[in-house]
């Protein structure tokens, strides 16, 4: 059976038992010419942050038909994991927006809470790492590395405070591609402590500022943001305004965040919210990606953009290429069964 991610098990307890390196499997061809950003690839198949730890477990996708590989996030020092449970399925339909409480469920139904706090090996254990994945990534495949800025907390002054985190995501993102990413995602779907009012993609202003400065750390290489939930055509333009200038592509969805009731009715995760990823968040993800692609096309903007949420079958590949995005990635329904991608190559 082909090795997955143990998730009644710890991050640390996944990463200590990372697949060994795979030989290749006979991947069919993907008709059609696709790239990431600009590098051409074998396929618009991707694995999003998450599912890839470290370099065994992105060389194992790789082998598994899989082109575009994120590197797991990571930061400028080391971060442990939030306890267990990481992974809780859920039951729901599909979900347009952030703020419902759902049922846990003992089955997985294609959706699932997924709650890791973007724990990051130490910088001098990733770098090696992403070296290594980048000298064994066989041609055709893009390595990108996933970056999170981490803020300091000592810092109370708003505007130093996004000087700090800006200088962070910069740091993060020059030393993936010092150590030989093809390119970078920096994670804008976090939390934006600098202002404690919500996520970084939602505030265009501050998002433009931070990606410039990712931009003047990495010289050409290509940048891309994973974004959260942009529900109308108007905060769509305004979060593009400010960003097109710095990057090459945006990735959406992130996932759409939710309370988790337990069987016991009471909430889980301390009453937090957390992100609900897989079958729930496709149909708005594509509805997204239809909407940002309009919304490039009216201000004359051209950028890649990458499907993210709830694929898991070839025809969901086609519905993302449909709205309008250049490339896919899949992670829950990678995770839940790793031979996902051979057979979506089959049926391409
Ligand atoms: C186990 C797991 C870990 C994740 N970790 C990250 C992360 O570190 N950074 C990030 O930008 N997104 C992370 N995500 C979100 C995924 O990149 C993706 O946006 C989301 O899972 C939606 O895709 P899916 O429906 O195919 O799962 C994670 C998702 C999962 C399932």
């Amino acid at each position: 059976m082909t090795q997955q991610y143990d998730t009644s098990r710890t991050w640390q307890w996944n990463l200590n038992h990372a697949p060994s390196v795979a030989s290749a499997i006979d991947q069919a061809a993907v008709p059609g010419t696709w790239s990431w950003c600009g590098i051409r690839v074998n396929s618009p198949l991707g694995i999003p942050a998450g599912p890839l730890l470290d370099s065994r477990w992105l060389l194992h996708y790789a082998s598994l038909g899989f082109d575009i590989l994120v590197y797991k996030t990571v930061r400028s020092t080391a971060r442990e994991c939030y306890p267990l449970p990481n992974l809780v399925p859920v039951r729901t339909g599909s979900l347009s927006a952030a703020g419902e409480k759902l049922p846990a469920s003992e089955q997985m139904n294609g959706s699932w809470a997924v709650s890791f706090g973007m724990p990051s090996q130490s910088p001098d254990v990733w770098k090696q790492d992403v070296q290594f994945a980048r000298e064994h990534l066989p041609d055709g495949k893009a390595l990108v590395v996933s970056v999170v800025g981490t803020q300091d907390e000592t810092v109370t002054d708003p505007d130093a405070s996004l000087q700090q985190l800006a200088d962070d995501f910069a740091l993060c993102a020059k030393w993936a591609v010092d150590n030989g990413a093809h390119g970078v995602e920096a994670n804008f779907s976090c939390p934006n402590v600098s202002t404690a009012d919500g996520q970084l993609y939602q505030q265009p202003e501050t998002a433009g500022i931070v990606a410039e400065r990712i931009r003047n750390s990495i010289g050409d290489a290509p940048l891309v943001l994973k974004i959260g939930r942009v529900a109308t055509a108007e905060d769509a333009a305004e979060l593009q305004k400010h960003v097109a200038p710095f990057v090459n592509g945006l990735a959406m969805t992130n996932s759409i965040a939710a309370k988790v009731i337990a069987n016991d009715g009471q909430l889980m995760f301390g009453g937090q919210p957390r992100g609900i990823c897989g079958d729930a968040t496709r149909a708005a993800s594509v509805a997204q990606t239809k909407m940002c692609r309009q919304a490039l096309s009216d201000a004359d903007q051209k950028l890649d953009l990458i499907g993210v949420g709830g694929i898991s079958t070839a025809d969901h590949v086609r519905e993302y290429l449909g709205a309008g995005a250049t490339s896919v990635a899949l992670a829950t329904a990678a995770m839940v069964n790793p031979d996902v991608g051979l057979q979506i190559r089959r049926q391409l």
